[in-house]
């Protein structure tokens, strides 16, 4: 399989190191082979080797210029080359247009290549359209990375409980925000937590997309349309951050047995992102620190946690690696 990456970032650096790391167990356990034959970036160009490029020597390098012409329209129109089976996008994520992401993924699946996305934007603005393409030029779309990175949330729902009916997914989707409200349990005030968190790089120096609800809020965009086939947007979520919780409201809690977590939470009649009081019997109210969580409430199984990772360079890049496993077994 020929891939085709764009953004070569933490998470692409990972990815690709996956790559090297795993070849030949992918090609004896799986009879697949995954050669990246292109990167680009923004600022750095594009890299670009028909036969596949050497990994080992891209991850020490930093100009790629093995083309003259390193725009994203240059990177657009080699991507529809025959020999480019699949696109990788990780990208910074822009919930407003989803760009760059929106338009690769655009091309991609309208030249026939499969999509693996790491990247949010395209999926919250365009998931419906997206999709459709997909099924059109009989590509795959694939977006395990987006929710709870290599934690196989969507892989969850989608294959392993294919035929029950999911009533309703609830979980803890954001790590920088439940690692904030697990250190104002144990007495922090909410902006030395928040600082910790930065220095501990689960918190952006902007934190706002996490603290505000807005990550969690994109998280539910893609469930709701990949469970509940919804069409929803930004705007018909209910999103109430973490800013307001004070240590008052925590101890409050703590007193009645309860613990605060943001809770994202969707069913077929839309979704919400709002901080929660939890009973300490809700396996939700023991995820503690950056670790991410969802109760999938269904017809034949009742509830089913699963709790791991949500983020990180090497858990991402591994769920970049299983869709591209989910493709090649697809045939
Ligand atoms: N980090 C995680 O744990 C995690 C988990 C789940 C999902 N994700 C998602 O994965 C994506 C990548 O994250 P990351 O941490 O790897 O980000 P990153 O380190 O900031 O890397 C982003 C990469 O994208 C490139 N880029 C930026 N704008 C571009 C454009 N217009 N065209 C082409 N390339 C462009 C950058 O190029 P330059 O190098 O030239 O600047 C860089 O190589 C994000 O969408 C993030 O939300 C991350």
């Amino acid at each position: 399989m020929k891939i085709a990456l764009n953004g070569f970032g933490t998470v692409g650096k990972a990815f690709a190191q996956i790559l090297q790391e795993k070849a030949q167990t992918l090609r004896q356990d799986y009879h697949l082979d995954i050669q990246i034959v292109a990167i680009h970036t923004r600022t750095r160009g594009t890299l670009y080797n028909p036969n596949g490029l050497d990994i080992k020597t891209v991850l020490t390098r930093n100009d790629y210029h093995d083309l003259p012409d390193a725009t994203q329209e240059a990177f657009l129109s080699l991507i529809t080359h025959d020999e480019i089976d699949a696109v990788v996008d990780v990208t910074p994520t822009d919930l407003q247009t989803g760009q760059p992401g929106l338009d690769v993924c655009r091309q991609a699946l309208s030249a026939g290549k499969h999509a693996v996305l790491a990247s949010k934007g395209a999926l919250a603005v365009a998931f419906q359209e997206l999709q459709s393409k997909a099924e059109q030029t009989r590509s795959h779309l694939l977006y395990e990375a987006t929710v709870m990175a290599g934690t196989p949330a969507i892989r969850l729902a989608k294959q392993a409980l294919a035929g029950c009916a999911i009533t309703e997914a609830r979980g803890i989707l954001n790590g920088t925000t439940n690692y904030i409200l697990t250190q104002m349990e144990s007495g922090m005030t909410y902006a030395d937590a928040l600082k910790q968190a930065q220095q501990l790089g689960y918190a952006e120096p902007d934190p706002s997309g996490d603290v505000e609800g807005w990550d969690a809020a994109a998280k539910i965009l893609i469930l709701s349309a990949a469970i509940f086939g919804l069409e929803l947007t930004l705007s018909d979520l209910d999103v109430t951050g973490i800013t307001q919780i004070t240590p008052e409201d925590i101890a409050a809690a703590q007193a009645a047995g309860e613990r605060y977590k943001l809770i994202a939470s969707i069913t077929c009649d839309g979704g919400s992102v709002r901080p929660m009081r939890l009973p300490l019997t809700d396996p939700l109210a023991n995820v503690n620190g950056a670790t991410n969580a969802i109760t999938y409430r269904t017809d034949l199984m009742g509830d089913i946690t699963l709790i791991g990772a949500g983020a990180g360079p090497r858990q991402t890049g591994f769920a970049l690696l299983s869709d591209l496993i989910d493709i090649h077994r697809r045939g």
